[in-house]
C-alpha cells in the first residue's frame, strides 16, 4: 500500500467561540494535526486566530456553517450565551460530538464573578437538556485555566492529564482522540452527572497531574 493511501486523514473541528479559552483549545489541537473550523461572536478573534495559524484553520461565514464538515464542535462559551447558540446551531449539532468546557459563572460589570446555578448542579448537567437528542455530549477542556491548559500541554516525559465527562461510550472515544491531540491523557471522571468535579469549585479542578495520580482522585471520590 502507497504512504499516500495510508496517510491519515486530517479530522476536523469546529471550535465557536475564540475568545480567551476558545484560543488556546484551537491552538493545541492544531499542534496536534486537527482541522479547524472557527467562529466567533463578531469574527474579529475567529479571523485574528486563524491568521496566526495558517492552514489548520479557516473563519466559518456564521456558527451553522463552523459545522459544515466537522465531526465535533467545541462550544467555548460562556455559559449565558450557551443555550442561545446551541438552540441556533440545533439541526446540525445532531450527530455530532459536542465539547463543552463552560463554568456556569457570569462576570458583572465590576468584574465580580458569581454562580449561575444553584450549588449542586453543574453545567454539565444544564447542557444534556439543551442540547437535540442525537447529539453526543462531553464536559472537557474546562478543568483547567487558560493558562495553566497552555502550559501543561504535550508535557515530559509524563503527559498531564485532561479529565472529562460523559454519558456516551462514543462521545468517551471521541473525546479522548481530541484530548490526545491537544497533547493531553485523558481519564474519564464519569457520567455528565459527575461534571460538577470538573466545574470551578470542584475537587478535580485547576489539577495538573499525570495518569496515576489522576486515577486515585477518581476512586477517591
Ligand atoms: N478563560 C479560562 O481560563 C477558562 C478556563 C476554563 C473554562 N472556561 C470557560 O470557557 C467559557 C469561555 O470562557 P472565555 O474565558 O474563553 O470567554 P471569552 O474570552 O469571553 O470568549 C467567549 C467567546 O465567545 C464568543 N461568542 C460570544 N457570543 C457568541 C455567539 N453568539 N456566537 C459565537 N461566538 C460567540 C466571543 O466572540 P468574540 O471573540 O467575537 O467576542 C468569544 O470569542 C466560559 O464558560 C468559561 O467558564 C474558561
Amino acid at each position: 500500500m502507497s504512504a499516500e493511501i495510508t496517510r491519515e486523514v486530517p479530522m476536523t473541528t469546529a471550535i465557536i467561540g475564540t475568545g480567551v479559552i476558545g484560543s488556546v483549545i484551537a491552538r493545541e489541537l492544531a499542534s496536534g494535526g486537527e482541522t479547524l473550523r472557527l467562529s466567533s461572536a463578531d469574527h474579529e478573534s475567529a479571523r485574528t486566530l486563524a491568521a496566526e495559524m495558517g492552514r489548520a484553520a479557516v473563519v466559518a461565514a456564521d456558527n451553522r456553517d463552523a459545522l459544515q464538515g466537522a465531526g465535533a464542535v467545541v462550544l467555548a462559551l460562556r455559559f449565558t450565551v450557551l443555550k442561545a447558540v446551541i438552540d441556533e446551531i440545533a439541526g446540525p449539532l445532531a450527530d455530532k460530538l459536542v465539547v463543552v468546557p463552560s463554568n456556569p459563572l457570569t462576570t458583572d460589570a465590576q468584574g465580580n464573578v458569581s454562580r449561575v446555578l444553584p450549588e449542586g448542579q453543574s453545567s454539565g448537567e444544564v447542557v444534556a437538556g439543551w442540547l437535540p437528542g442525537a447529539a453526543r455530549l462531553a464536559m472537557a477542556f474546562g478543568t483547567l485555566s487558560a493558562d495553566l491548559l497552555e502550559s501543561s500541554g504535550n508535557r515530559s516525559p509524563e503527559s498531564a492529564v485532561l479529565f472529562y465527562a460523559a454519558d456516551d461510550d462514543r462521545a468517551g472515544q471521541e473525546v479522548e482522540r481530541l484530548i490526545r491531540t491537544a497533547g493531553f491523557e485523558p481519564v474519564k471522571a464519569g457520567g455528565i452527572k459527575q461534571s460538577g468535579r470538573l466545574e470551578v469549585g470542584g475537587d478535580l479542578h485547576d489539577l495538573v497531574v499525570g495518569p496515576a495520580e489522576a486515577r486515585s482522585w477518581i476512586g477517591a471520590a
